[in-house]
């Protein structure tokens, strides 16, 4: 199943962290990739900058939000505490093998709430789009953020109990298998 991400309502300057985390979650928990309706320099870079360090062909792009919801060639899922809840549709939703999950910022255009083919919530409480986010990749992709590889990676941390212990790898040049430096 491949699972992407439109992020609305990005404002640059002030959302820059909350928007980056966003993206970070997205590329950690098993998408394929985000969508922002603005370009952000900033952010783009510190994202790229992200994949290219920790591996994976994670995607960072800028679109027009109406086109890309009007042509995905999937299913198109918002994620609003007005929703129904997203338990009482995950099977639906896991028929598609492609699916395009909107989060916004601040108050989502009516549109939106229309083209979409649900709109579901993870709990009738307002919070976050990080942990609307996480919550809904997680169940949706079933654990997946537990075993994912990310090829190319420079960097890949190896888990202890207390520490902090990272690999660094060398990618060879025609090979996408990695050293030990
Ligand atoms: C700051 S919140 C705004 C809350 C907003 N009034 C709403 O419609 O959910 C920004 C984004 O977080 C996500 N969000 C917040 N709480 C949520 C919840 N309980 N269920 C699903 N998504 C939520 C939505 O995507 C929302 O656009």
């Amino acid at each position: 199943m491949d699972v992407y991400v439109l992020r609305l309502g990005h404002r640059i300057g002030r959302d820059q962290r909350i928007s980056t985390h966003v993206a970070l979650t997205a590329r950690a928990f098993g998408a394929k990739g985000v969508y922002f309706d603005k370009y952000d320099e900033r952010l783009f870079s510190s994202v790229k900058k992200v994949v290219e360090t920790w591996g994976g062909d994670f995607f960072i792009q800028n679109v027009e939000w109406r086109k890309l919801l009007r042509s995905f060639d999937g299913i198109k899922v918002h994620l609003t505490m007005y929703g129904v809840p997203f338990v009482e549709k995950i099977e639906e939703i896991r028929k598609s093998e492609r699916i395009l999950v909107v989060v916004g910022a601040e108050k989502v255009p009516r549109e939106v709430y229309e083209i979409c083919d649900f709109n579901v919530s993870i709990g009738l409480q307002p919070h976050s789009e990080v942990s609307a986010l996480a919550v809904f990749l997680d169940r949706l992709l079933e654990g997946v953020v537990f075993s994912l590889e990310f090829k190319n990676a420079k960097l890949k941390i190896i888990p202890s109990e207390r520490g902090k212990k990272v690999l660094s790898l060398r990618v060879t040049k025609n090979d996408d298998t990695s050293d030990r430096v």
